[in-house]
């Protein structure tokens, strides 16, 4: 008896570990690779961007220069702010546009790393919204990548360090 309890108990053990890990809920914090629209929606409902941290070599607001600016302030995901010589995969990195007060938010600029997505162009998917959300362009963005390219060796980006 003694002997079918310890069957019993170690096999629910077993069991039950094997359900936990089969029906973990997955990560809501992963970006989906979609549109730029439902990338919104995560950015604002699910991992609200403008709680995320900014790179240490890129804090508060910066100056920055045509298409962008007049001042900037950069956010990035966890995934982005813990990634190393590249953005990992599921990286994003959002730049806030505003005007010279500093306070009138012009436009959205936002990268994500999707592997596979556009191996000779980093593999960025690229977007820009308006203030409200609204998407004004999205994808392999032509002007975007031809002007980032030159900063190809550090994964595309003007100020982050990777
Ligand atoms: C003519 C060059 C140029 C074009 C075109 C351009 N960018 Fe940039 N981008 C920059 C520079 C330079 C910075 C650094 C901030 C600054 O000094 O303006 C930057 C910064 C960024 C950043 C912050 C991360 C980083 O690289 O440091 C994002 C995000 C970004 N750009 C997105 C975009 C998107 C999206 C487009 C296309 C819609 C775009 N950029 C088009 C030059 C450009």
């Amino acid at each position: 008896m003694k002997r079918f309890l310890t069957v019993v108990c170690i096999s629910t053990i077993i069991f039950l570990f094997t359900a936990c890990s089969l029906f973990r809920p997955v990560n809501q914090k992963t970006p989906p690779a979609t549109s730029a629209a439902e990338l919104w929606q995560f950015i604002k409902l699910k991992d609200n961007y403008s709680k995320w941290d900014q790179f240490d070599d890129a804090e508060g607001l910066l100056q920055a220069a045509p298409p962008h600016g007049p001042l900037v302030k950069i956010y990035a995901n966890d995934i982005a702010t813990g990634s190393t010589y590249t953005g990992r995969k599921g990286s994003i990195v959002i730049m806030e546009n505003y005007e010279n007060d500093g306070k009138t938010l012009l436009t959205i600029n936002l990268m994500q790393k999707r592997p596979g997505y556009a191996p000779s162009a980093g593999d960025w998917f690229w977007a820009t919204y308006e203030p409200s959300g609204k998407v004004l362009e999205e994808g392999k963005i032509k002007s975007c990548v031809e002007c980032h390219v030159s900063m190809a060796f550090d994964d595309y980006t003007f100020i982050h360090k990777w």
